[in-house]
């Protein structure tokens, strides 16, 4: 499809209206410090807050991930969307009237921007049809509501409804009553073609209904439960270009300020038993969608706690445990690193949290969430229930598993801690074995050769950034997590270096750009690295005239339509303070040293290919030309010989 260009005054417009700290805090607990503000970065988990935002420059930056931008590159990155998605969803909120390139786009425009909130109330309609029907059908629904002891202001709180017997009740409401376009009905997920005949269907018919809000609060899907045993017991909507079930948790709106408060979250694996919780006050509470924990779900939780606190609650019998171990999934990783303090709670008997509070207190599950034990120990426990330690085979197992689990661990600290528990577990009370259990375990939880944990790379003690630059190269993936796409560049070839240094001081220094364009326009010269040679571009086409400090910018949204380029650029946006500090002076030396770099290449492929035309021809036959490629070859060759002297002047200079 073709994409309408937008026009550059909607761009900015759209830029000055939405401010990046009220964009930001949507969905990032900032704090002020200074005259910026501080928070958990989104990108990566992390427990200390690096990510900061800077309301003066309208930019964000990350000094843990080196993630940063405006306030558009923000919602790309987060919600994963287009650049021209992200503005028009901006300037819808922010009421920026759109201008695009060709004049005859705008409806096209205007349709984009308008199937997100079609849908969003698409879907509050429907929650209100649903929520009115609970109240007028009195022969099932409020019953079955009742006898789950739900009260009146929960069943508000939560908007939960009931879906209608019939065939076509909501489609009725909806497409004949109200007059939403039937295709927009569907694309929600509420009415789905019918295969045999013509005409739709409704998705959801005589069920509960309970909405589910995205952390805005809007409603974006539905979750429908059966009134007796019909299977699927409960059914969920689709997903949709709202409804994406492996980023939503459930009651995250209503918990997240309680999350805040508690620096803990609870979740809990149904429906029920968040809303039987949230019903009982304890509130920090948010449901899976009956699926494993994706990473994606768990940091946008932890994003409301400080000190990464994860309460895991889900079923306790033999299923349970090996639902809990399947649901946390991903989680694990970031557990052995201690990036989450992930705590297990199984409620006794085999209860879920909702069964649990019918026949006790609120105060009896917070008592048991405080007791609840971290992951490992909880799977010590696992690993040690219903053995017995004194029959050979059972005290093997033990000890095998011991090991295996001690070896995931990463933090040495918590390794250490840990041997030694496993050590007294495996003395069997007798204090006198337990030294040499230790040294046991240490033997064969030490990592073997040529597995997986590699030294830190020695990095060497020199202030140059041409020889290595700290800012980039470490897991810097805007998404924070492993990438589907290629690394980023690591600036450990001189020739990565030095034109992310020139771009750095042209970006950074605005005194030094004409230097830089007269020395690469005399010499003829080109970054020899296309994302490099990409961002050049992008900065040529910025007019002189506002080449000014907003070049970062303007340069950073005419990169934000090519995220793969953009991505392998974003860091020389940014300077750090070991950067900065580096930079501070000797700007020329710097300046002549990365042209050098840049132009060496040239210089190379110029003197091999001479050296190969010389080396093809017959001085006996073609003299002159034989002479011709000899000299050329060896001037290249003295050029060399310069710039080495260039570059290793000033960095020679600088040490
Ligand atoms: P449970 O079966 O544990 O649900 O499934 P529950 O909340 O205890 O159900 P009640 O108390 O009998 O009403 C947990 C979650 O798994 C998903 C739902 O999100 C549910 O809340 N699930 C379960 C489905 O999506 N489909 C199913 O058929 C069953
Ligand atoms: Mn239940």
């Amino acid at each position: 499809m073709h994409i309408p260009r937008l026009h550059p005054d909607t761009i900015e417009e759209v830029k000055q209206r939405a401010d990046i700290y009220d964009v930001i805090s949507e969905h990032v607990v900032l704090r002020k410090r200074g005259k910026d503000y501080v928070g958990l970065c989104p990108f990566h988990s992390e427990k200390s807050p690096s990510f900061t935002v800077s309301q003066t420059k309208q930019m964000y930056y990350c000094f843990g991930c080196q993630a940063g931008g405006n306030t558009i590159k923000f919602l790309m990155d987060l919600e994963k969307r287009s650049f021209t998605e992200v503005v028009l969803d901006l300037a819808q909120r922010y009421q920026v009237s759109l201008r695009t390139l060709e004049p005859e786009q705008r409806q096209e425009l205007q349709r984009q921007i308008s199937l997100r909130e079609q849908l969003y109330e698409v879907l509050a309609s429907a929650a209100q049809f649903y929520q009115h029907a609970l109240k007028h059908s009195p022969l099932k629904a409020m019953p079955y509501l009742q006898q789950r002891q739900l009260r009146e202001e929960t069943i508000q709180q939560f908007a939960i409804g009931y879906a209608p017997a019939g065939w076509e009740t909501l489609y009725r409401y909806l497409v004949d009553d109200k007059r939403y376009p039937v295709q927009l009905v569907e694309k929600a997920g509420l009415i789905k073609p019918r295969k045999e005949a013509s005409g739709y269907y409704d998705v959801f018919r005589d069920r509960i209904i309970i909405p589910i809000h995205d952390v805005l609060g809007r409603v974006i899907g539905f979750g429908g439960r059966t009134l007796g045993a019909e299977q699927p017991k409960y059914l969920n909507s689709p997903e949709t270009e709202v409804f994406l079930k492996g980023k939503t948790l459930f009651a995250l709106d209503k918990a997240k300020n309680a999350i805040s408060q508690c620096d803990q979250v609870v979740v809990v694996e149904g429906y029920f038993d968040a809303i039987a919780l949230h019903a009982a006050g304890i509130t920090n509470v948010v449901a899976s969608l009956g699926t494993a924990l994706s990473m994606e779900q768990v940091r946008q939780v932890l994003r409301y706690t400080d000190s990464k606190q994860l309460v895991l609650n889900f079923d306790a019998d033999a299923a349970g445990t090996i639902a809990a171990e399947r649901a946390i999934g991903e989680i694990a990783e970031l557990a052995y690193k201690g990036e989450v303090q992930l705590k297990i709670l199984n409620l006794p008997d085999g209860k879920d949290a909702d069964e649990y509070l019918q026949g006790r207190q609120p105060e009896d599950y917070r008592k048991l969430l405080a007791d609840a034990p971290l992951w490992l120990d909880w799977q010590i426990q696992q690993i040690t229930k219903n053995r017995d330690l004194k029959q050979a085979t059972d005290y093997q197992q033990v000890s095998q598993e011991l090991v295996k689990l001690l070896k995931n661990i990463n933090n040495p600290d918590t390794k250490n801690y840990y041997i030694d528990q496993c050590a007294e577990i495996l003395s069997l009370g007798d204090n006198r074995l337990k030294p040499l259990r230790v040294e046991n375990l240490l033997t064969q939880v030490a990592p073997q050769r040529g597995s997986r944990e590699k030294p830190h790379p020695t990095t060497r003690s020199h202030h140059s950034p041409l020889r290595q630059s700290p800012q980039v190269g470490k897991l810097a993936y805007a998404d924070g997590s492993p990438t589907p796409h290629a690394p980023l560049p690591q600036e450990n070839n001189l020739l990565e270096v030095a034109e992310a240094l020139l771009l750095r001081i042209y970006l950074h220094y605005p005194e030094h750009r004409q230097v830089i364009v007269t020395a690469l326009e005399e010499r003829d010269l080109q970054f020899s690295l296309s994302h490099h040679r990409f961002l050049w571009q992008k900065i040529l086409e910025v007019p002189s005239a506002s080449n000014d400090t907003n070049l970062i910018s303007t340069v950073q949204d005419k990169c934000l339509e090519f995220p793969e380029e953009l991505r392998l650029v974003s860091h020389l946006f940014h300077l750090n303070e070991k950067t900065r500090k580096q930079m501070l002076s000797h700007h020329q030396q710097w300046i002549q040293a990365g042209v050098a770099c840049v132009e060496q290449v040239f210089c190379e492929k110029r003197y091999r290919h001479f050296r190969e035309l010389w080396e093809q021809t017959d001085p006996e036959t073609e003299p002159e030309q034989w002479q011709a490629y000899y000299k050329a070859f060896f001037a290249e060759k003295l050029r060399l010989q310069e710039l080495d002297r260039q570059r290793q002047f000033s960095i020679v200079d600088l040490l």
